[in-house]
């Protein structure tokens, strides 16, 4: 234990110019990159990069709830399963949910039930599944903003998309979204969910103490960085959707066009028999004798 306050105190997580370990300023994001329509077989899916995180999101439904007991003939239920891939951290995950799966999992789905039209579908369920391949802090963020990504690629009605981004305090001072060093060694994290438009916030942890004011300039931060994460989540559902002339003369070549419809013919024309035309008598060109003559 003393050793670990020791490390605390040792490690200069933010310097005195403002500087953090991984070289950003206190109100800047890691790089980020999100695209959509990654899975073939979900309805809709995800996947996203968050600094060291590597997220995938996947979303089926609404589809019907299944055990039948857990239908609600109201609404649709919205369902969430956070889950860490045994190698997505350092020490070796034991697979499988625990205590902290579980408490994601369900602060997550409450976050897209309250943005998901539910009453439109009632007895369904619409299932959510967040995979992290990679952690480094932040993954219910990345996750979360993925998730919400995967929703509207699988064209589930619902106000708006949901975006998050963590902030805390590292060294005394507010920070936006921390990586695992930062987490761990800093004084408060502070993970938030807000619906792009309305400004509403849908998930709020905090870890950590902060002060009023310091809990200020984190909410400020949090909702700087989710108007950025909204450009980035319109982008990739832009780019998933956006598609060239090329692109579909590809995918389905032009048919042949039709041939003109047929005059209708009022009564089919016997050829003539040679020699019963009236005509008949009249001297027959040459060339009616074949290129040869006689
Ligand atoms: O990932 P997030 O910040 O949303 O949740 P957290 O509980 O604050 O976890 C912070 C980080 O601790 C995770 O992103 C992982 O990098 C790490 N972690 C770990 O190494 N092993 C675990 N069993 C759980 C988390």
């Amino acid at each position: 234990m003393e050793d670990v306050e020791h490390i605390e105190k040792e490690m200069k997580l933010i310097d005195a110019n403002g500087v953090r370990l991984d070289g950003r300023k206190y109100n800047e994001l890691r790089p980020i990159r999100i695209e959509a329509g990654v899975l073939k077989r979900a309805d809709g899916s995800a996947y996203i990069e968050w600094g060291g995180n590597k997220v995938l999101a996947a979303v089926y439904g609404p589809r019907e709830a299944h055990p039948r007991h857990i239908q609600d003939p109201a609404r649709a239920l919205v369902q969430c399963r956070y889950n860490m891939a045994p190698f997505s951290v350092s020490d070796r995950k034991r697979p499988g949910p625990d205590r902290r799966s579980v408490e994601i999992s369900k602060v997550i789905s409450e976050a897209f039930s309250s943005v998901v039209f539910k009453e439109q579908f009632p007895r369904t369920s619409v299932d959510i599944f967040i995979e992290v391949l990679q952690a480094d802090a932040g993954t219910r963020c990345a996750g979360l903003t993925a998730a919400s990504v995967a929703l509207a690629d699988a064209g589930v009605p619902m106000r708006d998309l949901v975006a998050a981004c963590a902030s805390g305090k590292i060294g005394g001072v507010v920070c936006l979204d921390l990586n695992k060093e930062e987490d761990n060694f800093g004084d408060a994290d502070c993970p938030m969910a807000v619906v792009h438009g309305t400004g509403e916030v849908v998930l709020l942890q905090m870890d950590g103490h902060l002060t009023y004011d310091e809990f200020q300039k984190a909410m400020e931060l949090s909702l700087g960085a989710a108007d950025k994460l909204f450009e980035l989540q319109r982008d990739a559902l832009r780019r998933r959707y956006s598609v060239t002339l090329e692109e579909i003369l590809r995918e389905a070549p032009p048919a042949a066009p039709a041939p003109p419809p047929e005059e209708p013919r009022e009564f089919e024309q016997m050829p003539e028999e040679p020699g019963t035309s009236p005509d008949s008598d009249k001297e027959l060109p040459e060339d009616d004798f074949g290129p040869e003559g006689l």
